[in-house]
């Protein structure tokens, strides 16, 4: 097996975004654009000599193939070892959970996560450091510095590595154990839920439908809910992860995943239904005829967390992403927990978790998990709501209508504008942050303006600051917009609005969530005259 030494030279572009590096899946596949981002992020971690990674994705398509490349230039740069989900396959959460039980020096997960995969669409890579979480800003920041000098990479020569089969073997000097994708996790699962609970409560009659949209989750949901739990075979639907994600847009959201919405507000609904993304970190929650919103879920789960083996003990504190309601803040008032609001961006809670100072997060962007590893986890999400409806023997609906009397409603929305124009989405905010000073005190139909600022975050854990997060406008009744733009798209710009309206009247929390965002939504136009800027008559996606 010979050993290359391969020139290169900088490409344009290689910078990671809210979740490692995502572009077209044809530029990834370009000739060296692989190569020198694997290379950049083993010099930006400072070499990966007699280190061992995890190594696994999604299953999309070019995901076998850049495992290939990645096992050949980690054995050429001297790795010790390379632990690789079988068929190339591990969820996210599975991976952080794997990096962390067999204390290796990170890992590299292949995945653009929701986004559509196969040759005309989506690819992704990023590395998870020794925490089993997404590269801190400080890392991210020295791999795409090396993007920009790198001058060449260390490949070998060799045939491929067999994926499919479980077991050990040399690539070069380098190891190469294929390891079940599910088993482990599945374990840690075991040890978090009441199982036993969870399966009477299926014994007893209740049906779930669980769509893993053709992507990472269909193998793990299989053996935990159908052959671990004793659900109903059939319960997992679209259960094989397909490269292209079955044509589809493996997002689980009340547009992506449709049909599974239609079910759960048609006539023979079951009692639950869920999905999950690409690369299983996000989840979706939807009772019999009643969607949960992933802000609304992260306070129930953070709330009723306690009735799991797992979190009996009670949590620390409660963080969430600025961009997602307060809705959890109010539970850890409630509990005397401390609550935390971060940037948008799972690697924003590492720190928080690694200090003990958070047990539960979560992001509207339909992303929850907890300490049990350093990534959103969307089985784990579901896991834990059929604990609750276990224990408290409760239907979705109740469970919200119970929440909603306690703590109020947060009423919530996002409105995403896709594809926009780089140049008029970065003018917009640009503006926006211009007008900050003039905007308290300003009336938009009946609303008045108590704040304007732009998010920045100081993480109390190093003391580093995150500066740009998103343009924050507060109005005196207690509602709120928020504006971003996302970190992970690949095409033009996407403007993402958040809004949030506060309604603490036990007789005014159940109302439709767009009605009840009607003033917060026109003041949020007027503002920063987003139909007029960008042509738009209205969003592409609400949540
Ligand atoms: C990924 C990240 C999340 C983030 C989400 C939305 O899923 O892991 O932490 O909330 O993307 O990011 P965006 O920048 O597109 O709003
Ligand atoms: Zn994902």
């Amino acid at each position: 097996m010979t050993q290359h030494i391969v020139k290169t030279s900088p490409i344009e572009g290689q910078k990671p975004g809210t979740s490692g590096l995502r572009k077209k899946t044809r530029v990834f596949m370009q000739p060296h654009y692989l190569e020198n981002y694997v290379q950049s992020i083993f010099d930006g971690i400072g070499g990966v000599e007699g280190k061992t990674l995890v190594v696994g994705g999604d299953g999309r398509y070019f995901n076998d193939r850049a495992i290939q490349v990645i096992l050949r230039m980690a054995a050429a740069n001297g790795a010790a070892a390379c632990i690789v989900g079988q068929g190339g396959i591990l969820s996210t959460p599975a991976a952080s959970h794997l990096i962390r039980k067999r204390e290796t020096d990170g890992g590299l997960i292949l995945s653009a996560s929701h986004n559509p995969g196969g040759p005309d669409e989506d690819f992704g890579l990023k590395y998870n450091g020794p925490n089993g979480g997404p590269a801190t800003e400080g890392v991210t920041d020295r791999i795409f510095a090396r993007t920009k000098e790198i001058d060449q990479y260390r490949i070998l020569d060799a045939q491929d590595v067999d994926l499919d089969v479980v077991g050990e073997s040399q690539l070069g000097q380098m190891r190469v154990e294929i390891v079940d994708p599910v088993t482990d996790y599945a374990a840690l699962m075991e040890s978090l839920f009441d199982f036993n609970a969870i399966r009477s409560m299926f014994a007893d009659g209740f049906r779930m439908r669980f769509d893993a949209m053709h992507a990472v989750t269909g193998p793990y949901a299989t053996e935990i809910l159908e052959n671990r739990l004793g659900a109903p075979a059939g319960t997992v639907v679209n259960g094989t992860p397909s490269p292209d994600f079955g044509g589809g847009h493996p997002d689980p959201n009340p547009i992506w995943a449709k049909d599974l919405m239609d079910v759960m507000y048609g006539a023979d609904a079951p009692d639950f239904g869920a999905a999950s993304d690409g690369d299983g970190d996000r989840n979706m929650i939807v009772g019999k005829g009643s969607y949960v919103s992933p802000s609304d879920s992260l306070a129930v789960l953070a709330d009723l967390a306690h009735l799991a083996p797992g979190y009996a003990a009670g949590l620390s504190g409660i963080a969430r992403s600025m961009p997602t309601s307060a809705a959890a803040d109010r539970v850890a008032e409630a509990k005397g927990i401390a609550s935390f609001a971060t940037p948008t961006g799972w690697k924003f809670f590492g720190n928080l978790l690694d200090d003990g100072r958070a047990t539960i997060c979560g992001e509207e962007s339909a992303g929850t998990g907890s300490d049990h590893v350093r990534e959103k986890d969307g089985l784990w999400a579901v896991l834990l709501w059929l604990n609750i409806l276990a224990a408290k023997g409760k239907a979705v609906v109740d469970v919200m209508r119970d929440h909603w009397a306690r703590y109020g409603r947060n009423y919530y929305s996002r409105h995403d504008y896709e594809a926009v124009d780089s140049a008029v989405a970065n003018q917009l905010v640009d503006d926006l942050r211009a007008s900050l000073d003039n905007l308290p005190g300003k009336n938009f139909g009946p609303l008045t303006v108590a704040s304007a600022e732009e998010f920045a975050y100081d993480d109390p854990v190093d003391g580093s600051r995150s500066t740009g997060q998103g343009i924050m406008v507060g109005f005196t009744s207690g509602g709120r917009v928020m504006y971003r733009l996302s970190g992970t798209g690949t095409e033009g710009a996407t403007l993402r609005v958040y809004l949030e309206q506060l309604e603490t009247d036990p007789q005014a929390v159940e109302k439709d969530a767009q009605t009840a965002l009607a003033d917060v939504i026109a003041a949020a136009d007027q503002i920063a005259g987003i139909r007029e800027r960008t042509g738009r008559d209205a969003p592409d996606v609400i949540t």
